[in-house]
């Protein structure tokens, strides 16, 4: 499924109707280059999740892992500095992926299996991957695409 966004405020919006129809243990992978929108739409998906609206969402590019109380817990993680896929194995992040709360990863491209990109490390199976694509200044495109999630009852995008 496709979707474009035509301003930082509509991606936020966009973000939040993800956010209000996820369920624990949803792992949310994002895709895209530098300014994107991976952390606007995580801003979103947070409010979504019930977190304030003036909790300010920043890139945990230092800290790696930031971790919120919405409705859910949830950890947002930004792989941008991560070289190696050793360096990822070290992060421990299985106890996070595979637990009650929401993941969502900032630069989920470093997760690709070197030896067959369509799978990931980690054994990450179920999830749900979104690609954001620069159109213009102030255009994005979304592009989304759910793996397994044969738990789920209803489909993650029917609400979009
Ligand atoms: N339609 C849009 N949706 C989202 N952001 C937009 C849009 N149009 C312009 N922008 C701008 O693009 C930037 C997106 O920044 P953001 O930090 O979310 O990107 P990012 O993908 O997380 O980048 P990084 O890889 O550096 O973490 C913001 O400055 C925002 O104002
Ligand atoms: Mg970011």
């Amino acid at each position: 499924m496709k979707k474009n966004s035509h301003s930082p405020e509509e991606t936020l919006h966009l973000g939040k109707s993800i956010g209000s129809s996820l369920i624990s243990g949803d792992i949310i992978l994002l895709f895209g280059d530098l300014g994107a929108g991976k952390t606007r739409l995580t801003q979103g998906i947070c409010n979504g999740l019930g977190l304030e609206k003036d909790t300010y969402i920043r890139s945990p590019t230092f800290t790696l892992i930031n971790e919120y109380q919405g409705r859910l817990p949830i950890y947002h993680i930004d792989l941008y500095r991560i070289d190696s896929h050793e360096e990822i194995y070290s992060l421990g992040l299985e106890e996070i992926l595979f637990n009650q709360g929401i993941t969502i990863i900032e630069w989920a491209e470093k997760l690709r299996s070197p030896k067959n990109s369509n799978n990931l490390i980690l054994n990450i199976e179920d999830r749900i991957e979104i690609y954001i694509k620069i159109i213009s200044e102030s255009e994005r495109e979304f592009t989304f695409n759910t793996f397994s999630l044969e738990a789920r009852s209803l489909p993650i995008f029917t609400l979009l």
